[in-house]
């Protein structure tokens, strides 16, 4: 099990089922569509996906997720505690899904973004990701744009 210490109360590992409410509680702050619990249960047993959170404490401050498909790997979700952003942790857990990407070959990695997110839109651009496509009108509670970011994985 990847378990990577990143500084003594800083831990990434896999998301289990036993994280799922603190996952939930997360994904209802942070997103205007949140993914349902069975979502991510089904998640963690899909063997396309690899999901991982970020323990600070015993606490867990954030999440994503990744599908890697052949080559190509796409990030499904990332989000962090309110309380916990601006301190590294969104950045480091998508490193290592990138990481997990690399080892399964991918050499590329996806993401789509609403232009408006400028949280999220900074943390990818600082991560080397930059705008590839626009999907129209992907998002379904307000009818935005959706923004295809990219990043090869060399
Ligand atoms: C997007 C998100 C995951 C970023 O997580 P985070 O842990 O706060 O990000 P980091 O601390 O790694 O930030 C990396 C860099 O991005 C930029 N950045 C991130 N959030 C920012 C903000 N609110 N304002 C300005 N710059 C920001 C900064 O350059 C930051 O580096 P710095 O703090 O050294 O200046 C977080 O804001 C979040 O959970 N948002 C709600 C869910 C969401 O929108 N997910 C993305 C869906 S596409």
């Amino acid at each position: 099990m990847l378990n990577k210490v990143l500084n003594p109360d800083f831990i990434i590992r896999k998301m289990v089922p036993q994280d799922i409410e603190a996952i939930m509680a997360i994904e209802k702050e942070a997103f205007s569509m949140p993914w349902s619990k069975e979502s991510y249960l089904a998640e963690m047993k899909n063997q396309f996906a690899c999901y991982l959170i970020c323990d600070v404490g015993g606490q867990i401050a954030g999440y994503g997720g990744i599908w890697i498909v052949f080559e190509e790997a796409h990030i499904t979700n990332i989000a962090v505690n309110a309380e916990f952003r601006r301190r590294g942790i969104g950045s480091a857990i998508m490193l290592e899904l990138e990481k997990k990407a690399r080892e399964k070959k991918a050499v590329r990695i996806l993401l789509e973004v609403r232009p408006s997110n400028d949280p999220a839109l900074k943390t990818y651009k600082k991560l080397g990701y930059m705008p590839s496509n626009v999907r129209k009108e992907y998002y379904s509670d307000n009818g935005e744009d959706a923004l295809i970011m990219m990043k090869l994985l060399f």
